[in-house]
């Protein structure tokens, strides 16, 4: 009872301060040795997409077209990834939104980053990603989607990165690893999916990619480090999710609800938990913001 109204009470709190505050998508400017970097603070928490400026100032003689790499900062407080930033920053190689409460990855959202090689949105709240999110970041070889909320990913939704070299989804709550979503991708290396609960496996991964090494530690139907992942030398424990993955109608079961008292204790439903908690970290988060400066 007290929890459920400290959360309302955050609630009406940051409804409060939301509606003081006007979104806005900020950078501060830096020469960096890897390249111009805007270091990115967005206020965003209802998730529009109709900015039509980047607050911040450039370093002299500096533009948008100069800006090598988009690095959020801790504050930064956004539930999609604000279209203006690719439309802007056009030949960014390296974006990193993390820790931001993105929930979604829209059609639009990458559309016009074209260049980008190193996409990070480790620690966010994506539980979807458009079927053409990626469509036309054809030159990513680095893709961290760690510490999300996925349950699935949509059919080819990885099929245009032909140059993606690793790919990490860890810390998700991924079930089953369908045929075609590794599959065409004449680089793909290392795939990271550790921490989730994958029942079942195609055995499309082993025939039909080039994947190297296949991490799946603490997962339902198997765990462990696969290196070289040779048809001869499956261990006991990866077969059985390609038994799984035969066997079964392909599930899609709701986020599992943790049982009373199983919050806050490390099991699987650690993850589930901290959903609740958004509000209140969302809340804080507002209150923590630094002032306007245009105030
Ligand atoms: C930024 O770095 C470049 C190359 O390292 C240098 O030419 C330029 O003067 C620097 N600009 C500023 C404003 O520091
Ligand atoms: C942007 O969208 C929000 C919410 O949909 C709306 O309230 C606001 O007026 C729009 N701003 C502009 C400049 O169109
Ligand atoms: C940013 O936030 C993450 C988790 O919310 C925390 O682990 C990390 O230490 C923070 N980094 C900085 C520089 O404050
Ligand atoms: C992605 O961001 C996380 C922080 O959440 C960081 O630990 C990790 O090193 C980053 N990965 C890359 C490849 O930049
Ligand atoms: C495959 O065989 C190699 C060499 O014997 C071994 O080092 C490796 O651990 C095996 N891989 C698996 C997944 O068992
Ligand atoms: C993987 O194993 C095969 C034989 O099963 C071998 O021919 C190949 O060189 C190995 N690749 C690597 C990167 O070790
Ligand atoms: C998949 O494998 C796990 C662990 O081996 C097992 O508990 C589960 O019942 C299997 N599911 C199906 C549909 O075969």
């Amino acid at each position: 009872m007290k929890l459920i109204f400290s959360i309302l009470l955050a609630a009406a709190f940051a409804y409060l301060v939301i509606s003081q505050t006007d979104p806005s998508v900020n950078c501060v400017y830096q020469n960096h040795t890897l390249g111009y970097t805007c270091y990115l603070n967005t206020f965003n928490p209802d998730g529009i997409d109709n900015f039509t400026k980047i607050d911040g100032e450039h370093l002299k003689g500096k533009i948008h077209m100069d800006v090598r790499r988009v690095m959020s900062s801790n504050t930064s407080t956004t539930t999609i990834i604000p279209s203006i930033l690719c439309n802007s920053f056009r030949f960014s190689d390296h974006l990193s939104i993390i820790n931001s409460f993105i929930g979604y990855v829209g059609p639009n959202a990458l559309r016009s980053c074209s260049v980008l090689t190193i996409l990070n949105l480790s620690n966010n709240k994506i539980t979807d990603l458009a079927p053409n999110a990626f469509e036309n970041t054809r030159f990513l070889r680095n893709l961290i989607l760690d510490l999300n909320y996925l349950m699935d990913l949509p059919d080819g939704i990885f099929t245009p990165l032909i140059h993606l070299q690793n790919l990490q989804i860890n810390q998700n709550f991924l079930q089953v690893i369908q045929t075609s979503v590794f599959s065409s991708h004449p680089v793909l290396e290392n795939v990271f999916l550790n921490y989730n609960m994958i029942l079942a496996l195609s055995p499309a991964i082993i025939e039909n990619t080039n994947i190297q090494t296949l991490y799946m530690n603490s997962n339902i139907c198997a765990n462990g480090y696969f290196y070289n992942l040779s048809r001869e030398n499956l261990t006991i424990s990866l077969q059985k999710c390609l038994d799984n993955y035969s066997a079964m109608q392909i599930p899609t079961t709701p986020l599992p609800t943790p049982p009373p008292g199983s919050c806050g204790v490390g099991n699987i439903y650690d993850r589930v938990c901290e959903l609740e908690s958004i509000v209140e970290e969302l809340s804080q988060r507002i209150d923590n913001l630094t002032p306007d400066p245009h105030k």
